[in-house]
């Protein structure tokens, strides 16, 4: 490849400025999660802005209850993964529980990993003002980070459960300082997740950086679904979610007919055998 054709590819990349102009202009941010490389390039492909390696590899890969015990080398692992097969797409690797707690040196340590083994040009973490410090110092480490408000799964057990937040005052109030906290930061961006439609758009209203809805309304600069989701690859979908294919179903009529064919001595016939 020419390196003019290189610089012409660079240039339609998804980066950080392209991503605040579309705040700016009113597009739509489309982001989508993915988790390797076949995925990633389809999205890719199909012209999903962002790919987020979520931690939700725990639930829909890996079958786990929940997201907390998906480990940092998992997790850059499918980075790495995604970031092959994304060549537009900006690749956001999400931080495991336990990969930024325990303090700032960590995080940065940990996000570091993203961007030098896993390719990802950014990470994402959850929390607001209890996080605000470890977004700063990412920030300062040249580390950009996508933020994560509203109902955070990796809080599961102080929620207790995977409860819509901000529907009391206190709630609401608490998602507003919040969403501030991880842009005053220095956060490039902000995921919404399961919150009232009328709050996620006075935190979209406020804020100069983008806001990401997940099961948020439609009044965020952009939208974010698990693929897993809203591929029908999931045993159950939470009601936010929307279906665009039933690959779940396809899937399962794909493998009976080869294992009917099998069975029945079908295939390979002629055309698929070497001579
Ligand atoms: O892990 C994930 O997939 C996420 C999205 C739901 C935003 O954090």
């Amino acid at each position: 490849m020419s390196t003019v054709t290189v610089e012409a590819e660079r240039e339609h990349r998804v980066t950080l400025p392209s991503l605040a102009q579309c705040k700016r202009r009113g597009h739509k941010i489309s982001m989508l999660t993915a988790y390797d490389f076949a995925f990633a390039r389809i999205f890719d492909a199909a012209g999903i802005d962002v790919l987020l390696v979520g931690d939700s590899l725990g639930n829909v890969v890996q079958g786990r209850e929940t997201t907390l015990p998906v480990t940092l080398d998992e997790a850059v692992y499918h980075t790495r993964l995604v970031s092959r097969g994304a060549r537009r797409a900006l690749v956001v690797g999400d931080m495991p529980f336990g990969s930024y707690q325990v303090s700032s040196e960590d995080a940065v340590r940990s996000a570091i990993r993203f961007i030098k083994e896993g390719g990802a040009q950014a990470v994402k973490l959850e929390g607001g003002v209890r996080v605000a410090e470890t977004i700063e110092r990412l920030v300062v480490a040249e580390i950009p980070v996508m933020g994560h408000v509203g109902l955070t799964p990796q809080a599961i057990h102080r929620m207790g459960g995977h409860r819509v937040q901000g529907r009391t005052s206190e709630g609401r109030s608490q998602v507003l300082d919040d969403a501030r906290a991880v842009q005053q930061a220095g956060a490039f961006a902000v995921v919404l997740e399961g919150m009232p439609a009328d709050l996620a758009h006075e935190v979209t209203r406020e804020l100069s950086i983008p806001t990401i809805g997940i099961g948020a309304g439609v009044n965020c600069d952009g939208q974010v679904l698990v693929m897993h989701d809203m591929l029908g690859l999931s045993e159950w979908t939470p009601s936010f979610v929307k279906s665009y294919a039933n690959l779940g179903a396809l899937v399962s009529k794909a493998a009976r007919s080869f294992s009917e064919e099998v069975s029945k001595g079908k295939f390979p016939d002629e055309e698929h055998s070497y001579r």
